[in-house]
């Protein structure tokens, strides 16, 4: 079902191009990153179905991005709701629909990385059934450490 915010229905579509400005700012707020506009255009080349946003009136307020790795598994890039928008289902909205797009393409596993420190992130992927896999010791630029987490499907 279509979570109701406070400002109206949130609608879950394929990113497209035009979203790029909009999915720039979540990605700089959110996940503290700047990356160049070609890595969304490739994004998109590589796996259009797993890139999705949560649109709010026409207005990107979330999104998850995507793509399958040679073996047949999905791998959750990029995955952030603006902070104001949080805790009002708009993560599980877009989460429920990349997992059917997944079942739709037949893929057996999808894999992502978080901080360690990322408690909100880490329990919102428990409840969806992924489990911590190992620890990836200074995965991030500034030192941090990453779980590798898996869900089976
Ligand atoms: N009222 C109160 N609480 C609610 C409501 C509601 N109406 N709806 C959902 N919730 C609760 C859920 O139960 C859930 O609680 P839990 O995590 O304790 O189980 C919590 O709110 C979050 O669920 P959603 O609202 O569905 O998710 P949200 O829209 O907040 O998005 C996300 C989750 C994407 C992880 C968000 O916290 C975020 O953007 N974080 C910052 C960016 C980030 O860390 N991204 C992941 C990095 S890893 C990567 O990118 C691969």
């Amino acid at each position: 079902m279509e979570p109701n915010v406070r400002f109206g229905r949130v609608n879950v579509r394929p990113f497209v191009p035009n979203d790029i400005p909009a999915i720039a700012t979540i990605v700089r707020e959110a996940l503290r990153e700047n990356y160049p506009t070609s890595l969304y255009i490739d994004i998109y080349g590589w796996w259009r179905e797993g890139f999705l946003v949560a649109d709010l009136q026409g207005h990107p307020v979330g999104f998850i991005a995507a793509v399958i790795s040679s073996d047949g598994q999905a791998r959750i890039l990029m995955f952030a709701v603006t902070a104001r928008f949080r805790r009002q289902g708009i993560g599980s909205h877009m989460m429920n629909e990349f997992l059917r797009v997944c079942a739709m393409r037949g893929l057996r596993r999808i894999e992502l990385e978080v901080r360690t420190s990322n408690d909100e992130a880490i329990r919102f992927y428990k409840r969806y059934g992924f489990e911590t896999a190992g620890v990836l010791p200074k995965f991030y630029t500034d030192g941090e450490d990453g779980y590798k987490m898996i869900r089976h499907l």
